[in-house]
């Protein structure tokens, strides 16, 4: 396997409206990144992922970009940027940008002059069905109030696509205009010094543009559809072939309807598109059947949680790599989600989730504040919102006469909004995060001991041990590198598995559950020693190395010697 600094890098993301706001108007910007270097430099990471910081109106938050060459205003200038990105490079931090170039914004100047008229140079930049022709066939939308990915625009009397809001419409990558302009855009950023791209839903890219009827009912069957287009191989190899090979840098890939099978295709090294991508099964795993968004009323269980992360490990074993994430800006906070925030649990089951994240194979990727265990907000009204998704579902279901109740029951634990409230610095008002009305309500276990200044302080913090847990990462190269071998897979309170490379040997052990459970090695795991090198909580019992007494949430890795 070859090796790459993106492999063995840890990448923190910033959501830059909720990180730190310097100006006064509630919301983060380029001057709060650049004051809080030290401390990111001080967890020992290595990239910095920036979610969007270009001029947008902000229908999606930034995902909606009216201008990729321009800094949003409310985040700062292209001064700022530059000036981050070279103090970046001081404490030797890599930056991956955002990339979002499956649509812009209507406010982009492109679609202004493509929906002005029908023979506008810029018509073809977009997909446009005419009038005449009908109404075009069924394609679902993410955040369409009526779930249709086509708006009928008056003035040409033509619907447009958009997979995901009304001010979303998608870029026509068929049209190698539309490619070479983002090529361009990508160099501009490449030339600045910039070490890669986070490539929002890229497997989109591609559309049939006969447009046909296609049979697909549930957002999960549209979402399969709009990842298999006929030329997204052809057009990920050519961005790979005019960009990223120029350069020492990465891409991670952003990968809602890539199956397994299908992994290979778009990582393998001898196809040359991607580097790796977010899938997507995990963040399935507790939602309701075919949904996107809404959660399953049952459980999942830990065998079918060991089971993806084993299914994608066996994928990339020898090709390809993999990438590890248990939350982002989209997803609700990693500890309430996978762990336990009861006060009881949540420092075990955070640091548990920061332990299992770097004693896996893969490139870990951790979301801003979940080095302090950050947890969800649970907004109960709907005015605590602000993201579009949230609000307009809300319209289609109160429109539909659905279960409002419901619904707001579920964004609790399902609303990208949890992950979203600004970061927690200190006890001061708004957890210093802002000193005028932030831009979103803010998690109040701030005062709790759920921030930074606090857990500096303490002896032993989540923040404490997140350091302790990627230090070790670092020092050993099989904790990156090494074979996964899990461990009694059926097993439903503890996650237990050895990564191994060469002579040296890690054994691993996570008890995923509220209560104290005894765990025992199978008798063809050997060794002469067996020695602690990190834990989230005193050992109870360890008697002859290979039965273990493990406290709720106790995670535990060994050093195994021959
Ligand atoms: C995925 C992004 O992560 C999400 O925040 C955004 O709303 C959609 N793509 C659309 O760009």
């Amino acid at each position: 396997m070859t090796q790459n600094w993106w492999k063995e890098g840890i990448v923190y993301q910033i959501y830059p409206r909720s990180f730190k706001d310097t100006t006064g108007n509630g919301i983060g910007d380029l001057q709060g990144i650049i004051e809080q270097l030290d401390y990111i430099a001080s967890l020992g990471v290595d990239i910095i992922w920036l979610n969007p910081i270009y001029d947008s109106p902000n229908d999606d938050n930034g995902y909606d970009i009216r201008n990729y060459q321009k800094i949003m205003s409310e985040f700062g200038t292209m001064q700022d940027f530059d000036v981050l990105l070279s103090e970046m490079k001081k404490r030797k931090l890599r930056l991956i940008m955002d990339l979002v170039v499956n649509h812009c914004s209507d406010e982009h100047r492109w679609f202004q002059e493509s929906r002005s008229s029908r023979d506008n140079p810029y018509r073809d930049y977009f997909h446009w069905w005419p009038a005449e022709k009908g109404i075009p066939p069924k394609r679902w939308s993410y955040f369409d109030i009526e779930e249709n990915a086509w708006q009928y625009d008056a003035l040409t009397d033509a619907y447009y696509l958009h997979y995901f809001a009304v001010k979303q419409p998608d870029l026509k990558w068929e049209n190698p205009k539309v490619r070479s302009e983002i090529y361009e855009m990508m160099h501009f950023w490449f030339k600045k010094g910039v070490d890669g791209f986070r490539m929002d839903v890229i497997p989109f890219i591609s559309k049939d543009t006969k447009y046909p009827e296609i049979d697909a009912r549930e957002p999960h069957e549209f979402i399969t559809y709009y990842a298999n287009g006929p030329k997204v191989h052809e057009y990920l190899n050519e961005l790979n072939r005019e960009v990223i090979s120029k350069y020492d840098a990465f891409t991670v890939g952003e990968g809602p309807g890539i199956a397994i099978e299908q992994a290979l295709d778009f990582v393998h090294e001898d196809r040359k598109e991607m580097d790796m991508f977010f899938h997507f099964e995990l963040m399935s795993l507790d939602r309701a059947p075919g949904e996107v968004f809404k959660m399953r009323e049952d459980s999942y269980t830990l065998a079918e949680f060991k089971k993806v992360f084993g299914d994608w490990d066996t994928a990339f074993a020898k090709a390809g790599w993999g990438s590890l994430f248990l939350a982002n800006h989209d997803f609700p906070r990693a500890v309430s989600r996978w762990g336990n925030d009861a006060p009881e649990h949540w420092k075990n089951s955070a640091t548990l989730l920061h332990t299992f994240l770097l004693t896996m194979r893969g490139t870990p990727y951790f979301y801003q504040g979940d080095e302090i265990g950050m947890t969800n907000v649970r907004f109960t009204d709907i005015e605590d919102y602000r993201d579009i998704n949230t609000i307009n579902r809300y319209t289609t279901i109160k429109n539909r006469g659905g279960d409002l109740d419901a619904f707001m029951e579920s964004e609790q634990h399902a609303a990208r909004e949890n992950a979203r409230t600004p970061m927690q610095w200190n006890t001061s008002k708004n957890a210093g995060f802002t000193t005028a009305k932030p831009w979103i309500r803010l998690n109040p276990d701030y005062k709790n001991g759920v921030n930074v200044v606090q857990q500096e302080t303490e002896a032993y913090s989540v923040l404490s041990y997140f350091k302790k847990a990627v230090a070790m990462r670092k020092k050993y190269p099989a904790l990156v590198y090494g074979n996964y071998n899990i461990i009694h897979p059926e097993n439903e309170q503890v996650y237990a598995y050895t990564r191994t490379q060469g002579a040296e040997r890690f054994l691993v052990l996570l008890n995923f559950c509220d209560d104290i459970t005894h765990f025992s090695l199978p008798n063809d795991i050997s060794y002469n020693r067996i020695l602690k090198i990190l834990s989230n909580d005193l050992i109870l019992d360890d008697k002859i190395f290979k039965e273990f007494t493990l406290k709720p949430w106790q995670a535990i890795v060994y050093k195994l010697e021959n």
